[in-house]
């Protein structure tokens, strides 16, 4: 697919190695995450087989350099292995896409060399997973408030607080942890720590009970007098939320990429669907009520298609993207709303049950509007963008 506008500031062309990248995701997410998809989602089971070889195949550090053993792809190839892994699974792509775009990313820009070599070089092949941890009871989208603390004690912090929502809770072994040292500076009093599993006083505590993503194991987290070395902390004293800000610009663009594999994945089987199903003596597809449906679904589809990729484009030429991935996520999880509810339709009665798929998919959608950023939070960095 070729893209070129020099209004939208784009001009791209998808490569043989992207479109390879495409067809290794979708095979692999055929072959390996559609059997048992429907039970993990039903049992709340984490896709630990499944990840593990999402790892020695490479999409859990994509972009991450091969110094530090990752795939050294740019985003675009992200994107399109998000999209197909999200078609069938997006219990698997969520912890992907933190594990790529929150964690690896993040410490592979801010980290020193050391956490390099110690955390990324493991987490860049799947060897060990990351979370990223930002959330709290009382401070979801208003991330400033931070109510954890990392007391400065010389050479190391001393941890304190909860963490709430955290995706991979419980299978990370690492924790990219916000947390609030000089509380007189606001939002420039964040440090950003490193914290393992094992470290003494840190607790995972409850799974939640999930409407969606229901394979991905969301916890809270507990830290209580948590000892972290200072050579844990990422980037100079206080740049943790400009840490959390940055890096959750490139999570909006995998987040949009799982909104538009939520919906194309809904889409595909929607359109299949209406090809076997037969009502009022003809194929639901002859029926023009289905047509103009399918025919919106797949416009909406393609127009997120381009915002997510408008994005990608813009990050890996090194170009401002931060409201680009804004709006491809506000735009993609809207319409992965509409789409998914639209698919579940036109299958009727069996859209309403577990086998066919949709219903998850639907189910799934709906935290594309709520993780990474609010819709209402997408629509603050675009509107701050617009009126700076
Ligand atoms: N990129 C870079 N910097 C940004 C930024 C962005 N997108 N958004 C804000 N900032 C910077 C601002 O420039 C400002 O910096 P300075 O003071 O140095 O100028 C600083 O951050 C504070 O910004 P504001 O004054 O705008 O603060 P605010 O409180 O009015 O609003 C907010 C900030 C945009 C709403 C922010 O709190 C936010 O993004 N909240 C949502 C947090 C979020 O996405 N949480 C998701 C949790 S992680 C997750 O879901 C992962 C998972 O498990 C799947």
């Amino acid at each position: 697919m070729a893209v070129q506008s020099q209004s939208l500031g784009i001009s791209f062309q998808l490569t043989e190695e992207h479109l390879e990248v495409q067809k290794a995701a979708r095979e692999f997410a055929q072959r390996e995450l559609l059997p048992g998809v429907i039970e993990r989602d039903d049992k709340q089971e984490f896709p630990y087989e499944q990840i593990k070889k999402m790892g020695e195949l490479g999409f859990m550090g994509m972009m991450v350099s091969p110094e530090y053993n990752g795939g050294g792809m740019d985003t675009i190839s992200y994107v399109l292995a998000m999209e197909e892994i999200s078609k069938i699974d997006a219990s698997a792509s969520v912890c992907m896409s933190v594990n790529n775009s929150l964690v690896c990313w993040g410490l592979e820009k801010y980290g020193t060399q050391e956490q390099k070599q110690k955390y990324l070089t493991r987490l860049a092949t799947g060897e060990i997973i990351g979370a990223f941890c930002l959330s709290e009871p009382e401070a979801g989208s208003d991330a400033t408030s931070q109510r954890t603390t990392a007391e400065d004690k010389g050479d190391y912090y001393l941890l304190n607080g909860v963490k709430n929502w955290i995706t991979n809770g419980s299978t990370a072994s690492v924790y990219l942890v916000m947390a609030q040292t000089h509380p007189e500076k606001g939002h420039k009093g964040i440090n950003c720590l490193i914290v393992e599993k094992g470290m003494e006083g840190f607790v995972v505590g409850k799974k939640e009970d999930k409407m969606g993503i229901r394979g991905s194991d969301t916890h809270s987290l507990m830290f209580t007098d948590v000892k972290v070395p200072k050579a844990n902390r990422i980037g100079e004293d206080g740049f943790g939320f400009r840490f959390a800000m940055e890096t959750l610009n490139g999570g909006r663009i995998g987040i949009a990429a799982q909104a538009l594999g939520i919906a194309s994945g809904a889409y595909e089987l929607a359109l299949k669907y209406s090809k076997e199903r037969k009502a009022f003596g003809k194929f639901l597809h002859e029926h023009q009520a289905i047509q103009f449906k399918l025919a919106e679904m797949y416009t909406k589809i393609e127009a997120a298609r381009l915002l997510t990729y408008k994005a990608a484009y813009l990050k890996d030429t090194q170009q401002d993207f931060a409201m680009a991935a804004a709006v491809a996520k506000l735009y993609a999880s809207e319409i992965a709303q509409e789409v998914t509810s639209e698919a579940v339709q036109i299958h009727g009665g069996y859209g309403y049950v577990k086998e066919f798929h949709v219903e998850r998919l639907m189910r799934d959608a709906k935290i594309t509007q709520i993780y990474e950023g609010t819709s209402e939070v997408q629509k603050i960095v675009i509107a701050r963008s617009l009126l700076k």
